[in-house]
């Protein structure tokens, strides 16, 4: 039977994630395998979260806190905002999700750039907005661009900082001129999701402008340095009158009782972050030095992973690397990107890669 589906919907392809550790077990009976394809945290959960879900596990028949009660207090504290500011989802993802729904009518305009976060696009489509693509300058965000290309329809701004592929970030100062110019009818989304990783002290205090009662939202997540990807749980920072109209969309379940005990547990971990934190310094410096000395340029990065022109078919270089056990992203063209890892782990990413471009 032919299906009726909206052309916005149609033309639409699924993401696609970076490959799992067991589908490459799978399909190449390989039992070691190093995966760098999703910037997830290389030393894993932390162990406060991980005792927090045993706990939970008994009461798992019960729904969970529709409101997030505790972890909203938290957060609340965190950020020195109050509880009803700050709204959950079913990792930061689901509210990119909620902020299309909520606020683009058919045809309304979103703003993003046009090597970023691919979700952005698909939300946007998936809400039968209309994608403004603004393309990046020298690998960053052209906040210029970007603000030249609001119109009366820009109902929503992505601004990934730092931003994924790239890595890298837009300051304080560049920011601050982008706010004077957007209008109030314009949320600027300030997608987040490394900002723990970020070492620059130019980093914009985008938090200020939530306090500010300006029409911003902070995205974060606990899925990279708090390491609970798996859990799916992230959350926003914005005004009430924001969050007041997204938690009309939000599925009233959407942060399982699970994430919730971790993620409040993780965020009290300061220990596991700053250990986070110091492996990933470390292993950046590891992998910049490595990259460099095999002949390449990584752009810098503010993240916890590098974009790479690898001088020749990135796809070619992905699927050489899987046969070595080692899983990176391609993005497109000569691009991929690489998460950092542990220490043998970079170790090893850096010998299989010299292998793979001797012989491509
Ligand atoms: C820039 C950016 N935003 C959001 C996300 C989504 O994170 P979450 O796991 O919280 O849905 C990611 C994950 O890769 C990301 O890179």
């Amino acid at each position: 039977m032919p299906l009726n589906v909206h052309p916005d919907i149609a033309s639409l392809s699924p993401y696609v994630p970076g490959k799992p550790i067991e589908e490459l077990q799978r399909e190449l009976g390989l039992v070691r395998i190093i995966k760098l394809a999703s910037n997830e945290n290389p030393l894993g959960p932390s162990m406060k979260a991980l005792a927090a879900l045993g706990q939970g596990i008994e009461t798992l028949h019960r729904y969970p806190d529709g409101g997030a009660f505790r972890l909203r207090e938290a957060l609340a504290d965190r950020w020195k905002v109050t509880p009803d500011q700050v709204i959950l989802g079913n990792g930061s993802d689901e509210i990119l999700g909620l902020l299309a729904r909520t606020f683009l009518a058919p045809g309304d305009e979103a703003i993003m750039a046009d090597q970023t976060f691919v979700i952005y696009k698909m939300e946007v489509m998936a809400a039968h907005g209309k994608p403004v693509i603004v393309p990046l300058k020298q690998w960053r965000h052209d906040l210029q661009a970007m603000a030249d290309a609001i119109t009366d329809r820009t109902r929503l701004l992505f601004l990934c900082n730092p931003n994924n592929p790239t890595g890298t970030m837009v300051s304080a100062s560049e920011v601050e001129r982008l706010l004077s110019r957007v209008p109030a009818h314009t949320i600027v989304v300030f997608d987040e999701a490394y900002f723990e990783y970020v070492r620059s002290r130019q980093f914009p205090d985008s938090m200020a402008y939530v306090k500010q009662g300006r029409n911003v939202i902070v995205l974060r997540t606990f899925s990279k340095i708090y390491g609970l990807a798996g859990l799916r749980i992230g959350y926003g920072v914005t005004t009430a009158e924001i969050t007041n109209f997204l938690n009309r969309v939000r599925p009233p379940f959407n942060a399982n009782s699970l994430a919730q005990r971790a993620a409040l547990a993780a965020l009290g971990d300061d220990e596991h972050v700053a250990r986070s934190r110091s492996v990933n310094e470390a292993g950046m410096e590891q992998m910049v030095k490595g990259l460099t000395a095999l002949g390449f340029s990584p752009i810098p990065s503010e993240a916890n992973f590098l974009y790479v022109d690898i001088g020749r078919d990135g796809r070619l270089v992905f699927e050489a690397m899987l046969r070595e056990g080692i899983i990176v992203r391609h993005i497109e063209g000569r691009m991929v990107r690489v998460t950092i890892g542990r220490e043998e782990e970079n170790r090893e990413f850096l010998a299989a890669l010299k292998l793979v471009i001797h012989s491509h």
